[in-house]
């Protein structure tokens, strides 16, 4: 790294830096010993995510709630990498049963299951209740994935004591989790419509992202298992996650061009977290830029974390049992 670069801020401690690609990150790591599910693998920073994963060697699944618009980025994988081991698998986060359904599915392919990346999101969508009655951008950004995440990991623990590779999780959240509501998480008015904010509901579910991150590390370092779990920041992208402000952000983008990403760039802090081996017994961190930073207070309190974790834990029984 040289000190130029640090000094400007174009790269940080790790010798990557908000310009660097996902094929930088990963130039000559074999993940080809890897099994990874990458949720919303079909669009944006996750379609280029699992193109790198498979470029490195990793199986990948792509867990999708579009079929048709997942197996057409894995053909077009497959048309630039025929080597590309890729499946896709339907998902739909916004639904508690799908997830469960998605988890059984994957389960039945008896798969190892060595890394984890909860990328799939939706941003500023107008009041909106999922199909189990919660609010959409926590039911989807969040509580989706905290059921995922839970029903995947007895597999992921079981993979990292068969095989002694390190188990690692990815949430992708935002900074965006520092714009949210007053009280951080609104637990007793997650689906209340009168004070609904669309960007504040988004930076809560990213909030979120965080907390369960970071509550999962702990938990797994107390059991002892080899599985990290980080989350990240990928830059501003401009990618479909806009559709509900696509002319607000075109305008802010000409403002603001200089600290936005292209999709390949948007897609290396995911994957350095994902693969990278200085990463190693690394858990409970935020990255931005390929770099770890400091998040939120909200972010990291540790009461509010476990707070977060017992209530998405009632909320997804509640919604089981009705
Ligand atoms: N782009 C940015 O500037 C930016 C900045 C900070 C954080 N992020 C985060 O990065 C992640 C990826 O975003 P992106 O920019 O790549 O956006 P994107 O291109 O819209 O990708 C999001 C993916 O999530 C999928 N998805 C949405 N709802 C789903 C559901 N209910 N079940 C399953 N999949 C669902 C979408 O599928 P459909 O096509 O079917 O909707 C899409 O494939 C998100 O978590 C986002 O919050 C992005």
């Amino acid at each position: 790294m040289g000190i130029l670069s640090l000094i400007t801020g174009r790269v940080g401690w790790s010798g990557f830096g908000s310009g660097t690609t996902a094929e930088q990150v990963s130039t000559s790591i074999d993940a080809s010993d890897r099994t990874v599910i990458v949720t919303g693998g079909a669009s944006g920073i996750g379609l280029e995510t699992t193109r790198v994963l498979a470029l490195r060697g990793a199986h990948v699944i792509i867990a999708a709630r579009n079929i048709k618009a997942a197996n057409e980025a894995k053909q077009l994988i497959l048309s630039n990498n025929e080597k590309a081991k890729i499946d896709v698998l339907e998902l739909d986060l916004a639904c508690l049963d799908s997830v469960k359904a998605f988890a059984d599915r994957f389960k039945s392919l008896n798969l190892p299951l060595n890394i984890l990346i909860n990328n799939a999101g939706v941003m500023f969508c107008p009041y909106t209740l999922s199909q189990d009655g919660i609010e959409m951008q926590f039911a989807t950004n969040h509580l989706g994935h905290f059921h995922l995440t839970n029903l995947l990991l007895d597999k992921m623990k079981e993979t990292a004591a068969t095989t002694g590779i390190e188990g690692r999780i990815v949430n992708l959240s935002s900074v965006a989790h520092l714009y949210t509501y007053a009280q951080g998480i609104r637990f007793d008015k997650i689906n209340d419509k009168d004070s609904y904010s669309d960007k504040k509901a988004y930076g809560q579910s990213k909030l979120a992202n965080i907390l369960h991150a970071n509550e999962l590390s702990r938990r797994l370092k107390e059991e002892g298992a080899n599985i990290t779990v980080n989350s990240v920041h990928p830059g501003l992208i401009m990618t479909d996650l806009m559709r509900h402000s696509l002319w607000r952000m075109r305008i802010l983008k000409v403002f603001t061009y200089i600290i936005w990403k292209n999709v390949p760039q948007g897609a290396a802090t995911t994957c350095y977290v994902a693969l990278h081996p200085d990463l190693k017994g690394v858990t409970g961190k935020y990255f931005l830029d390929c770099n770890e930073w400091q998040a939120s207070k909200f972010a990291t309190d540790p009461e509010l974390a476990k707070k977060l974790w017992d209530y998405s834990h009632k909320l997804v029984n509640t919604i089981q049992s009705s």
